[in-house]
């Protein structure tokens, strides 16, 4: 499609002109918004049932939390799967099963959504916050300066779609003996060099909240392929494990059961996610047409610059990021393409608060804890120097995120749309770059 020129040269809709977008905007919920008579039939099954709890229900019943789980594991390629009520949930379960404690320090990028780093205080260590690069994902050569004999964990995610440097963080995880957990909350269904994101790491997990790329509104997976891990993931998620089906078993294992926390998923959340599973690959291509549609007609515009996608077959295509010359431009830029009817905005502003920048996580900047004793940052068991965080203390992330423009993608966007969205950027660029 040629792009307007008449379009792209009228007056900015920011300055009082036409916009160049004039279709509705799509919410970006991908999963959401394809809810249909699959999630229905399923739902339906598990209330005519009346069977609404995995272990059990008036007459025996296929799990669809079970269902869903084998499922999972097989569209993943991994041999374990286990359903959970949230990310948050999984990444603690998993952070647990990998033996992180008191005294442990676990690398967390600057730039993820908070829960991956507030996971860290909840299994009792402490956060090692490390640097993103362009692809907005860890920057592997700051990880290696950042480990140290006390790192248990390197969180990876997947941020806002686009796999991480997999190669680099798995070299890394093998020399240094330090487990990766993969979290890939925003990534579903993606993949790095043909391997679907959540099969790389020790333990892996995922997100099903209703943002998510697929959904069942709360809920979260643990991926994994080794076993003691899955049984360590399942006894904590389960408070010890006491309904799974051997639940007065012997552990098999040193360390296989231990007392835990009830993070199960009830069969209704089971029902919709695995309804939504066989949906993913779909949604996935939808969003990987609209990208690709609006990234051909604005590729070549002087003063872009796209995201790097470390493998561009492996984006899930949930966003679209586009790095301007300098912050000033970044943020003229993106409230002229909003004033275009364009979604857009700009990552990281000091004075707007954003859970994802972690120079807006004051509390763990001030060490804020549950209880006053201050753990984990007091923990006898911690033999490091306490980290100091600052707002600064990552500085290329604050700089790179300061000229970055971001866009979703939405599954459900038409081609039109696309073409306006192009329009809009190469309208808005004519005029500021
Ligand atoms: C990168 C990342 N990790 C973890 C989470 C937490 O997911 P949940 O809300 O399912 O606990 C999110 C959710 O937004 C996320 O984006």
């Amino acid at each position: 499609m040629a792009i307007d020129s008449s379009v792209v040269n009228g007056k900015l809709a920011i300055d009082g002109g036409a916009p160049a977008k004039t279709t509705p905007n799509i919410p970006m919920y991908p999963g959401g918004l394809s809810i249909g008579e699959e999630e229905k039939k399923l739902v339906m099954e598990v209330l005519d049932n009346k069977y609404l709890f995995r272990y059990y229900g008036p007459a025996d019943c296929p799990s669809k939390v079970r269902e869903l789980e084998v499922q999972w594991a097989e569209k993943m390629g991994v041999k374990y799967a286990l359903a959970v009520n949230s990310c948050t949930s999984a990444l603690i379960s998993s952070l647990t099963a990998l033996g992180v404690g008191p005294g442990s320090e676990v690398i967390v990028p600057g730039y993820t959504f908070f829960a991956s780093c507030a996971s860290i205080v909840g299994a009792k260590a402490i956060p090692i916050i490390a640097e993103v690069d362009k692809s907005l994902t860890l920057d592997p050569a700051d990880v290696e300066k950042k480990i140290t004999d006390r790192t248990k964990a390197i969180i990876a995610v997947h941020m806002r779609g686009v796999p991480c440097k997999m190669d680099e963080l798995m070299a890394i995880s093998k020399k240094y003996n330090v487990p990766i957990l993969e979290d890939v909350a925003q990534a579903c269904g993606g993949s790095y060099k043909g391997k679907r994101l959540g099969s790389f790491g020790d333990c892996n997990a995922y997100s099903l909240q209703y943002h998510k790329i697929i959904t069942s509104g709360e809920g979260g997976i643990v991926t994994t392929n080794d076993e003691l891990l899955y049984d360590r993931a399942q006894a904590y998620h389960d408070t010890a494990a006491c309904w799974r089906p051997d639940r007065f078993g012997l552990p098999r294992y040193e360390g296989e059961v231990f007392p835990g926390v009830n993070f199960r998923m009830s069969e209704l959340h089971g029902a919709v996610a695995l309804a939504q599973l066989g949906k993913l690959d779909n949604l996935l291509a939808q969003m990987r047409h609209n990208k690709a549609r609006i990234k051909s007609q604005i590729t070549g515009i002087d003063g872009i610059e796209f995201r790097e996608l470390n493998d561009a077959d492996g984006d899930t295509a949930i966003s679209l990021v586009l790095f301007l010359p300098d912050e000033a431009t970044t943020r003229k830029f993106a409230p002229a393409l909003k004033a275009e009817g364009v979604e857009a905005g700009c990552i990281f502003d000091k004075g707007v608060p954003d859970w994802h920048i972690y120079a807006h996580w004051k509390m763990i900047i001030d060490k804020v804890t549950a209880t006053p004793e201050g753990c984990p940052y007091t923990c006898s068991y911690y033999k490091g120097p306490v980290p100091t965080y600052s707002p600064d203390m990552n500085p290329n992330t604050l700089n790179i995120l300061g000229k970055t423009i971001h866009m979703d993608i939405p599954a459900q966007i038409t081609d039109q749309d696309c073409d306006m969205i192009a329009t809009a950027i190469h309208k808005v660029a004519k005029a500021y770059l």
